[in-house]
């Protein structure tokens, strides 16, 4: 079977708009760790992919799984222990506030519940996302999700505000008056919203703002969200799908690192290593007031095998110290970039923490180029940004040094031919 005969195939039944990455798409058929092998058995390292967090096919979460198929797997309306003992760890990893758990399947699924909770307890309906956001595909969240949404779909109820670019954007201005430059948006955003008769229900923002292009925020910046949206009876909906379960390495959820306590956090991605797990945490006040008039219940949302797999995946980060792994190798990846970056004037800015990275490059069709050309030398990453000219780099949590230095030195080859 030759790849191309199978992306016909592919074709014709999941349709030709059906995303794939690459000029040349990827036939994985195997993964180990921070590595995965093609059908011609070429071994790639993933420097991408952040659902297989703990690492592809982690001995414990295959074993968890298996273990748990094999005894028991129902549906969510049934007492399990193996359930309740995994939402104490969970819980236990956020905020004394965050005390109460929905399981879910997707990451979508999380956000569209998160905006029913806040739409309901609040009574408003208003809505703020970025300007290049991407919350996930149900009716109400592809509406909030302006990446991939014409703005003649986003509904009445939606507004965006520009994402924060120290980047781009900063004119000389400190870290704090460029905060409060953008506090100031979401400020006319929010008055925007009263002008036309609506009131903020939420706010829902990625906490790395990963699909906007990773930028470095500064300190004061979603403290200072959190007050005004609460200020206009609003609530904050943390997104952790990419930036959650520990992927910056100081903190287990992006908001901590901000000092920031949401009032909804949304998870995916990561939770199950793989295996469809996601999740809503929220207070004990919102949840009562939600549940006590709408009666909510999932079928598959963190059933027996979902909690034994995202249990599996919460102990293994914290038996393998995942987290400071992420740190030491993070500092070692951004120091190989920033020497490339002295090296490569294309390079215009090297940021990232933890196993998260996004490296600047001048223009769009050679970000492009460099993707597609690490990928044919066996490492994979993926580009991001309004300007679609960001290097994204994001390598299961178990990433080493030596990985670190395949990935610096591919790159290192791969900038000297098209730089
Ligand atoms: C920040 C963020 N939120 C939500 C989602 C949606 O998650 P899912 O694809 O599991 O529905 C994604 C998916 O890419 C995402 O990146």
């Amino acid at each position: 079977m030759t790849a191309q005969s199978l992306i016909e195939r592919r074709f014709n039944v999941l349709g030709r708009h059906s995303p794939l990455f690459y000029e040349k798409p990827l036939q994985l058929v195997r993964g180990e760790g921070v590595w995965v092998w093609d059908a011609d058995g070429k071994r790639y390292l993933d420097a991408y992919n952040n659902v297989p967090h703990v690492g592809h096919c982690h001995p414990r979460v295959v074993e968890a799984l298996r273990r748990q198929a094999g005894i028991l797997n129902s549906h969510t309306r049934y007492l399990d222990e193996t359930v309740i003992d995994y939402a104490e760890h969970l819980l236990s990893t956020f905020h004394p506030t965050l005390q109460r758990v929905f399981l879910t399947c997707t990451g979508s699924e999380s956000n569209e519940l998160a905006l029913r909770i806040a739409r309901e307890t609040t009574g408003h309906m208003g809505v703020i996302a970025t300007d290049f956001a991407y919350h996930g595909n149900t009716a109400a969240v592809s509406q909030i999700s302006s990446v991939f949404t014409p703005a003649s779909k986003r509904g009445p109820y939606v507004r965006y505000v520009p994402v924060i670019d120290p980047y781009r954007q900063r004119n000389g201005r400190r870290d704090e008056q460029l905060a409060d430059f953008y506090i100031q948006q979401l400020q006319q955003a929010i008055d925007d919203l009263a002008r036309n008769g609506v009131k903020l229900a939420a706010v829902l923002f990625c906490t790395a703002f990963s699909s906007e292009g990773l930028p470095d925020i500064p300190k004061t910046y979603f403290p200072k969200v959190a007050a005004a949206v609460h200020a206009a009876g609003g609530l904050v909906i943390a997104d952790e799908v990419q930036a959650g379960f520990g992927r910056f390495g100081s903190h287990m959820w992006g908001h901590a690192r901000h000092d920031m306590v949401p009032d909804i956090v949304t998870m995916g991605k990561p939770m199950g290593n793989g295996h469809p797990l996601a999740g809503v945490v929220t207070t004990a006040a919102l949840m009562e007031t939600f549940t006590s008039q709408n009666m909510y219940f999932n079928t598959f949302g963190g059933n027996e095998v979902s909690a034994a797999v995202g249990h599996a995946v919460l102990n293994v980060l914290r038996d393998e110290n995942l987290l400071a792994n992420a740190l030491t190798v993070g500092e070692y990846v951004l120091t190989g970039m920033r020497r490339l970056q002295q090296k490569y004037p294309i390079i215009g800015d090297v940021r990232g923490q933890g196993m998260f990275f996004a490296v600047e490059i001048d223009d769009a069709a050679r970000t492009k180029k460099i993707v597609n050309r690490m990928r044919e030398r066996g490492v994979l990453i993926s580009r991001i940004g309004p300007h679609d000219n960001i290097l994204k780099i994001r390598p299961p949590m178990v990433f080493t040094k030596d990985n670190a230095d395949v990935l610096l030195n591919t790159l290192d080859s791969v900038l000297s031919e098209l730089a």
